[in-house]
């Protein structure tokens, strides 16, 4: 696992990162419509990190917790002091559950919860809903369902505490039982499900369920549930998709032009997924993006070995940053033609990063070897984007602009 840190898909993983919490302030009652935002700054990046994750407050007194952002699952969870059997070195001490909130078998997230996972789950006993989740990169917890409050912060000095349910992982299979220091306490589970916490915010009339990110190349940015900051205009929408590959976000099939010349490829089915890193093609895309790549490639650039990566190149000096080697590469584009003019642009920086070594390398990778059918569009990709996935109106946007200023001053760079 440790190993294949490149091959990461919607898991946790494995980084020590640098402790800052967010304390929560005075609460403010909160009721039915209009609905709220929620926004939320991220730490993180693409490399070396290989997460976003968002410091989360929860229980009662709150305390903090960092989660990785996933919206290609569905269920957040914590590393759990339940008492654990098996957890990961995480970066704050472990959640412990609030006593008889324990979410029943009978209740209908339990229920919901249990046909999304497709492995055989099912209540040992009626006082609980037990579950085990696995990942794309075998990693797994096993859990309980219980509830409790979340701090959602909603600009100025607002609070709004809702209790909210979400996953106690008692015994966590990632690498050496504890030997592991995991970067996040847990996962934020985004997905189309009604698990999701934004799904759950909705039905409790907080928030509608709109999600959005903005992801940095700087690392951090910001995340928000809710649409009170979408842009009105210049985003470019694209009705969701029924992923052929399971419950992910699909914008649906989309043309590959590199350089607005044609690779003679099918449309591919893609999906959004902030839980991934990098981005993954299959065989033929995967292929033609890297016959095209190197058939452009400047005399400059020689392929070398790095650890961090598959494909990479040295220059004739190290590089500090992909910008320096960005116009040595070209653009990607992918045309979606369920809706007029939606074009993707994937400009160099969205896909290639540049390591400690110097070296740059192909932030896309073959799916194959993560045993993957299908598409992603991972973190890499998703970058100096805002990406709003509006479940309200069963759509997905972008629109390009600055991830790195604060939510606020960001705002203003989208129209
Ligand atoms: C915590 O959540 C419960 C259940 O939703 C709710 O009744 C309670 O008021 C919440 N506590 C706070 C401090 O908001």
């Amino acid at each position: 696992m440790a190993a294949a840190m490149w091959a990461r898909v919607s898991s946790l993983l494995l980084l020590l990162l640098p402790f800052a919490a967010t304390p929560s302030r005075a609460a403010t009652p909160a009721r039915s419509p209009p609905a709220y935002t929620a926004v939320f700054q991220l730490q993180g990046d693409v490399y070396p990190t290989g997460h976003f994750y968002v410091t989360m407050n929860i229980g009662n007194p709150a305390k903090p917790y960092f989660l990785d952002v996933d919206t290609g699952s569905d269920l957040t969870w914590l590393q759990c002091d339940a008492p654990c059997q098996s957890c990961n070195k995480v970066p704050h001490p472990l959640y412990r559950p609030t006593k008889n909130r324990l979410i029943p078998c009978a209740d209908s997230l339990c229920t919901a919860l249990h046909s999304e996972l497709s492995s055989n789950n099912k209540c040992p006993s009626p006082q609980q809903c037990d579950y085990q989740i696995k990942y794309s990169d075998s990693a797994s917890s096993q859990g309980v369902l219980i509830n409790d409050n979340f701090s959602l912060p909603l600009g100025k000095s607002s609070i709004i505490c809702p209790g909210l349910s979400f996953g106690c992982g008692y015994n966590q299979q990632v690498g050496k039982n504890g030997a592991v220091q995991a970067p996040t306490d847990g996962m934020l589970g985004l997905g189309r499900g009604s698990v999701s916490l934004v799904s759950q915010l909705k039905q409790q009339g907080i928030t509608k369920n709109v999600i959005g990110h903005c992801l940095s190349t700087n690392g951090g940015g910001f995340l928000f549930f809710g649409d009170d900051i979408v842009p009105t205009s210049r985003v470019t929408w694209v009705p969701m998709a029924q992923s052929t590959s399971g419950d992910y976000y699909s914008p649906g099939s989309g043309t590959l032009y590199f350089d607005r010349r044609s690779l003679g490829l099918k449309p591919m089915e893609v999906v959004f997924d902030s839980g991934s890193t990098y981005t993954y093609f299959t065989a033929q895309p995967y292929q033609a993006v890297v016959s095209a790549l190197k058939g452009d490639l400047s005399k400059s650039l020689k392929q070398v070995s790095d650890p961090n990566l598959p494909l990479c190149w040295k220059g004739n000096k190290a590089f500090n940053s992909v910008f320096d080697v960005k116009k040595e590469f070209k653009s990607l584009f992918l045309s979606f033609a369920s809706a007029k003019n939606a074009v993707m642009e994937i400009p160099p920086e969205n896909y290639l990063i540049v390591t400690k070594n110097g070296n740059v390398c192909l932030g896309i990778l073959d799916g194959m070897v993560a045993k993957l059918n299908f598409n992603i569009i991972g973190d890499i990709t998703m970058q100096d984007q805002m990406v709003i996935y509006d479940n309200e109106k069963t759509q997905l946007g972008w629109v390009r602009g600055a991830c790195s200023r604060s939510s606020k001053s960001t705002m203003s760079s989208f129209p």
